[in-house]
Parts: structure tokens; sequence; C-alpha cells
């Protein structure tokens, strides 16, 4: 197996109203392609942060960012986006889907962003959902969707564009334990069937448990146990 990701002595330190917060403190840490990975650490230690950091919304203070075989510490920012959009797919814990948008249009959305025609993104996101098992729902609007259901359609559209890597933070904190499970359910299958490299951020020690590799973030640094 080769590394996805590489990060080496990463810091971040926020600037809040003249006073530096630090983060994240010299963080080091290797993706493997194909691997299921869960950052875990209590309230604060920086697991945001670092999300953030490996998905490309945010630059680090200090330290190096190796994609692939790119050193990609020093790209613009658009540079960075474009990685971003091909080659990252997002899961958050509140969904973040488009509440004006039905299920299948919040699925199309990164097709179209690259300019994928319509009646292609279409295809592709109504197969989308029916592989993440709503695609019955694909007319329904987000409030229109239990939270599940959201999570599902919001799955779907992080994976439609074939990103090489799927970052979730607290994908499953808004769901009840069962929903919680299925939702788990689905990530495990992605990776174990599909050799999909997914990095999972929780605060769920039953979530944790199921993933391939544990790193405990404490206080800004990765905890050796
Ligand atoms: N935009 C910001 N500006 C200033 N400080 C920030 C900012 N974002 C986060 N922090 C601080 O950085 C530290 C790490 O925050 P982070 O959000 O990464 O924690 P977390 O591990 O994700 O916590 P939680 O489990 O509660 O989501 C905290 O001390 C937080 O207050
Ligand atoms: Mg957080």
């Amino acid at each position: 197996m080769s590394f996805l990701i590489k990060l080496e002595n990463i810091s971040k330190t926020y600037l809040l109203a003249e006073r530096q917060v630090p983060a994240l403190k010299g963080i080091n840490f290797t993706l493997q392609r194909g691997e299921l990975v869960a950052i875990i650490g209590s309230s604060g230690s920086g697991k945001s942060t670092l999300m953030n950091i490996l998905g490309l919304l945010d630059q680090c203070t200090s330290g190096r960012y190796l994609f692939a075989d790119e050193d990609i510490s020093h790209l613009a920012k658009d540079k960075l986006a474009l990685i971003r959009n091909q080659k990252i797919g997002f899961i958050f814990q509140s969904f973040y889907l488009l509440p004006r948008l039905n299920a299948l249009e919040n699925v199309m959305l990164p097709l179209f962003y690259r300019g994928i025609p319509r009646r292609q993104a279409e295809q592709s996101a109504r197969e989308m959902l029916d592989k993440m098992q709503v695609g019955a729902l694909h007319d329904h609007r987000p409030t229109q969707l239990s939270g599940g259901q959201q999570q599902r359609v919001a799955i779907a559209r992080a994976l439609i564009g074939e990103p090489e890597v799927i970052l979730a933070d607290e994908a499953t904190g808004a769901l009840d334990s069962r929903t919680s499970h299925e939702v788990m359910d689905l990530l495990i299958h992605l990776n174990r069937h599909e050799r999909r490299t997914i990095v999972i951020i929780t605060h769920d020690r039953e979530v944790s448990q199921r993933c391939q590799r544990v790193v405990t973030i404490k206080d800004g640094r990765e905890q050796i146990s």
C-alpha cells in the first residue's frame, strides 16, 4: 500500500483578536490508500482543525502536506480548491444539504460544478442515490427527509465525484444509535468492498471501534498509545 496523504509536523495557530490560539502543535499523520481511520479526542483537542487541514478547507501555519507524491504545502488557494473539488469528499454532522434543492439535485451539484452535462449528471446521481438506498426519495427536499436519509443523500453527494478520500466529521453525531450504526455499516461497506479511503472524526467509541486504526488527538498532538 502506498500513502495517499502525509502530514509532517503540522501546526495550526488561530489568531483571535490578536490572541494566538494554538490548535495543532506538530501533528504527524500518514493515511494509506484504502484505509478506514478514526480520529478521536476530547472536545477542543483539535480534531475539526485537523479535518479542515486534511480537507484543504484551511491551511496550516507550519509543516508539510503531501497529497499522493506532491508537496502541496505552498500551493495557492485556487490550486488547493481544485484538488479539494476533485479528490476529497466531505460528510458533516449537520449534512449541509441545500434546502431548496431536492435529493437528486443536491447529489448532482458536484458534477454540475465540474461542467458535466445535466443528463449525464442526473443519471449518475440517480444511480448513487439507489446505491445509498434512498433512490425512491429523489424528489424530497432535505426537510422532507429523516436525519438518516439526509445523511445517505450527503454520502451520495460526497461519493459522486469519485473522490480519492472521504472525510467525515461526526458524520453520525446527529443520528440515533440505530441509524448511526446503519450509516457506519455503509461507510465500512464502501471501505471494504470499494476500497474507499475514509477518515472518520468521532466522539463515539462504538464508531471508532469499528475502524481499522484509531488516532487519538490530545491537546493538539497525536497521542502515542
Ligand atoms: N476559528 C477559530 N478561531 C480561534 N480558535 C479556534 C477556531 N477554531 C477552533 N479554535 C480553537 O482550536 C481548538 C481546537 O478546536 P477544534 O474545533 O479543532 O476541536 P475539536 O476537537 O473538533 O472539538 P469538538 O469535539 O468539540 O468538535 C479549540 O481550543 C478551539 O477553541
Ligand atoms: Mg469538532
